[in-house]
């Protein structure tokens, strides 16, 4: 039976089995940047080899979706000459991802998966089954039941036929795609935790949700609120640079002072649309039943990530309007474990690198 570890999501582009332990980059594309990480092993342990951010203007990508390859790939082009890049490990946007879990007969041999989810398909995704990419992770523990549930992620072949266009027009080889989610997975939740938690990325152009149970991304979505408000109302309200803007969002933030009430009543509606939609999706989850009837494994804690996850008072907003823990990710907490190697990549900037981390942290695939 197929292994519950991270698997390579969509194993069919990248079924060499000579890959699987060649050190690569984890490479990052957002809808306006890409971000690049690499570690190196140095006596066992990890340490920081590279690390970039990458512009992308607006246009190239839509979404998720590749507008415009051959920007994208003169783009990816830089990258690899500045960096001598060859072997890459990419993120899938999970804008473009349907995630459903479904169930397998228990005795099913591991030929025969493929054919039944690929059945399975249409019933709960609106591709034809010849359009679509899909992966799949067998939940663990369920050793005696006779049936297996099973989470599956598919994509539109188009969307990774592009995406595994551009690496190799850029000249790199690619080793993997795997959704976004997967790889914030790997960075935030520490190896071999196998409890149940919300992840929320606050990135730039959008705000993606995820939810893990016993180590396995079972739920994502996007959310609807609009990302640039923070900064766009900050830029507004004082005429101020974006970078500037960034100063005031992770010092000022949400706390009130004497002399910020009105950008701190602004500042707060916008941080009260995003809690709306992390609690109807927090509600659903811990009301959630499964097919037996029992309730599923409860939230323990909300973990947040993303370069707007900095935004001074948010794990404490959060955490007193939804009445759940809330923490920001240690994006570290799975690369350097003894506290003996300090990354060049500050606290702040290093919460917009737990894609890039996870990517490059994924070894085995
Ligand atoms: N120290 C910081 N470094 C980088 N970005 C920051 C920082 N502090 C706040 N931010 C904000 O975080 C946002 C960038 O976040 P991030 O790098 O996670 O986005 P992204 O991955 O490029 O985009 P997305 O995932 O939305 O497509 C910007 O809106 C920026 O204003
Ligand atoms: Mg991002």
């Amino acid at each position: 039976m197929q292994s519950t570890k991270d698997k390579s999501l969509f194993a069919k582009f990248f079924p060499t089995p000579k890959f699987l332990t060649i050190p690569a980059v984890g490479i990052d594309i957002s809808d306006n940047s890409i971000h690049l990480i690499e570690f190196a092993d140095k006596h066992g342990r990890k340490t920081l080899k590279k690390f970039g951010k990458y512009p992308i203007p607006d246009g190239v990508i839509i979404k998720g979706e590749i507008k415009k390859i051959k920007e994208l790939t003169d783009i990816l082009k830089k990258i690899k000459k500045d960096n001598n890049i060859n072997f890459v490990r990419a993120s899938l946007p999970e804008e473009k991802a349907y995630l459903f879990q479904t169930q397998i007969p228990g005795d099913v041999t591991d030929e025969n998966i493929r054919s039944i989810l690929e059945f399975k398909l249409e019933e709960y995704v609106p591709l034809s089954p010849s359009s679509a990419i899909f992966d799949y992770n067998i939940l663990p523990n369920q050793k005696d039941s006779d049936l297996l549930n099973v989470v599956v992620a598919v994509y539109p072949k188009n969307t990774i036929e592009k995406y595994t266009v551009v690496f190799e027009d850029a000249g790199m080889t690619l080793l993997s795609l795997e959704i976004e989610a997967q790889a914030i997975k790997r960075t935030v939740v520490k190896e071999g935790d196998t409890g149940t938690y919300m992840i929320v990325d606050f990135g730039k152009t959008k705000t993606g949700l995820s939810i893990v149970s016993n180590n396995v991304l079972s739920f994502t979505s996007t959310l609807e609120v609009e990302e640039e408000r923070l900064t766009n109302t900050i830029v507004k309200h004082l005429k101020v640079s974006e970078a500037e803007a960034d100063r005031v969002k992770n010092e000022e933030g949400l706390i009130k002072t004497r002399n910020n009430k009105e950008l701190f009543r602004e500042l707060m509606n916008t941080a009260e649309s995003f809690k709306d939609d992390i609690n109807k999706h927090y509600r659903y989850w811990q009301t959630r039943v499964d097919e037996k009837g029992n309730r599923v494994d409860a939230i323990e804690k909300i973990i947040i990530c993303g370069g707007n996850s900095n935004l001074a008072g948010l794990p404490e907003f959060l955490s007193s309007s939804l009445k759940v823990k809330v923490e920001r990710a240690n994006v570290w907490a799975n690369v350097f474990l003894f506290n003996d190697f300090v990354p060049e990549i500050d606290s702040f900037n290093s919460l917009s690198y737990a894609t890039a981390i996870g990517l490059a942290l994924r070894n085995i695939t």
